[in-house]
């Protein structure tokens, strides 16, 4: 079953969305499937790695041979995330709520005739920028993703920077795409330091061997 280039290393990866709850049978979520997330972990696995995979709310199964801690709220992410360090790898591919309910009911709400409710929204904590800030838990190499509709490589240096983190993954989401929750995936890789790699239209399952072999080289590198 191939070189295992990561054996040794530890792996923290994040997928799927989260759900941010509303009340006790309602929430907030969004349209990601977790696959790319998902095939990431699997593919670290493949190359060696020790991987933890903090899952948002998915249909997918867990994949062989990685520990799968089960989230639903970006808090919950977070604290997952915090709890699974020290890691050497840390790769932030879920869609996280940018904003939770500031205030969740204790009770379904009601329509009750006097009209509509106003959601009061709070800002969730970004996992990605709190897992890059540098000290002795940093992990020694920091992958985000950004989805976007348009200018992804701008915006995508952009985000590198203000992360802090040190590879963005970007992939342009734009509907005729059909990335969300589809099986293919058209990425662009971008490092802190070294070019910018355009990749084909692939597979998700092909973007996350490419991005394990990516992983693995760069620790192969020595650049630690
Ligand atoms: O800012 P934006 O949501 O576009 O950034 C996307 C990247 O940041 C992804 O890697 C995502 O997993 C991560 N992220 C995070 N926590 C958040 C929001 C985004 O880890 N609250």
């Amino acid at each position: 079953d191939g070189p295992k280039p990561l054996a040794g290393r530890h792996a923290l990866v994040t997928s799927g969305p989260t759900h941010e709850p509303i009340d006790p049978v309602r929430y907030i979520a969004n349209r990601s499937s977790g696959k790319q997330g998902h095939a990431v972990a699997a593919a670290l696995a493949d190359l060696g790695a020790r991987v933890t995979l903090v899952s948002g709310p998915v249909t997918l199964p867990d994949p062989a041979g990685v520990r799968v801690v089960k989230v639903e709220t970006a808090r919950q992410m977070l604290d997952a995330c915090a709890a699974a360090l020290p890691a050497d790898i840390f790769v932030a591919a879920a869609a996280v709520a940018d904003w939770r309910v500031a205030a969740e009911a204790g009770q379904k709400l009601k329509k009750d005739g006097s009209g509509p409710p106003t959601l009061v929204m709070a800002e969730n904590p970004d996992i990605l920028a709190s897992l890059s800030i540098p000290g002795p838990q940093r992990p020694g190499l920091v992958v985000g993703f950004a989805a976007e509709t348009n200018d992804v490589l701008a915006y995508a240096r952009a985000k590198l920077a203000r992360k802090g983190c040190d590879w963005i993954v970007a992939n342009d989401v734009s509907p005729a795409t059909g990335t969300f929750g589809g099986d293919r995936n058209s990425v662009h890789l971008i490092r802190l330091h070294g070019d910018p790699q355009s990749w084909p239209d692939l597979p998700k399952a092909e973007v996350g061997r490419r991005l394990a072999a990516a992983i693995a080289d760069h620790f192969a590198s020595g650049k630690s």
